[in-house]
């Protein structure tokens, strides 16, 4: 660990590191725009930050990181020459990245609308998944080809079809449990912290579902510059939150946001 990422990693509570982090990753972009350079430019040098983050989830003991990679929207409205650039270099991240992965025991999984995307992406997917389907560390989930939306669609379906095999819905206990048994994410925790970067509030058609009861963390930093040790200031940040799931306080009161407060209130 470099050493300001040392310094962040001794302010954190390890009894209390989120179980599931979600990375909503954005900017790459403006940050190659910054540099009047071509947007895929900005979308090569995100690859270092998907490498720092990941593997400094994986050392800290995270056990499920999510990374919108690209959504449904980003594949279908982007130019052609992009997408096309995408899939490239995705292809290279999964052949040059299954050595790390299984170095650091992390096993790879994807979510989103997988069959839609060209038969020689889904091959090396396939690939790259099955050579760390044996590793027991954390579990590295790239949403690619996803939306939110679309896998509630998805969701409906396979309940529907599970009610006709079972003699119809008033045969089968429908709650929320059921719900999240039926979506891409099924057997995973729901994220406790959502991450976004280049300043955004949105969630962008992201894990609506799963995303109920998330701290949101949204930094400035754009996807580009971002790396470990700014993975460990956002989880800091989700450790000062005080999470209720709607309820209140241990005084009885829904008490004031800590972002509201200064830094020596919410330490008292
Ligand atoms: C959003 O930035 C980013 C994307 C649509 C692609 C994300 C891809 C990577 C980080 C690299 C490849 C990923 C893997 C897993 C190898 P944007 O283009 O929307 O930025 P902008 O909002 O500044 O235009």
């Amino acid at each position: 660990m470099e050493r300001k990422e040392t310094d962040v990693y001794l302010r954190l509570d390890p009894a209390r590191l989120p179980q599931h982090i979600a990375i909503i990753m954005d900017g790459n972009g403006r940050w190659a725009r910054r540099r009047h350079m071509p947007r895929v430019a900005g979308h090569r040098a995100g690859v270092a930050a998907v490498r720092s983050t990941v593997e400094t989830a994986a050392r800290i003991g995270i056990p499920a990181l999510t990374l919108y990679a690209f959504s449904e929207e980003n594949w279908k409205k982007r130019p052609k020459t992009e997408v096309d650039f995408l899939m490239r270099l995705l292809c290279r991240y999964l052949q040059a990245e299954i050595k790390t992965l299984n170095e650091n025991n992390i096993r790879l999984k994807y979510i989103g609308r997988q069959h839609e995307l060209p038969e020689s992406v889904q091959r090396e997917m396939e690939e790259a998944s099955d050579a760390t389907s044996k590793n027991t560390g954390m579990l590295l989930t790239l949403a690619l080809n996803y939306s939110a939306r679309s896998e509630i669609v998805d969701a409906f379906r396979s309940l529907a079809e599970a009610a006709a095999r079972n003699g119809g819905l008033d045969h089968m206990q429908v709650d929320e449990q059921t719900i999240s048994d039926h979506l891409y994410t099924r057997g995973l925790p729901d994220p406790d912290l959502v991450i976004r970067t280049s300043g955004e509030m949105r969630l962008s058609n992201f894990l609506l579902w799963q995303l109920a009861y998330a701290e949101i963390y949204v930094t400035q930093t754009l996807w580009p510059d971002f790396r470990g040790v700014q993975l460990l200031e956002g989880i800091e940040e989700y450790q000062k939150r005080d999470r209720r799931y709607g309820g209140l306080g241990p005084d009885g009161h829904a008490p004031q946001s800590t972002s509201h407060r200064t830094h020596a209130e919410a330490k008292r």
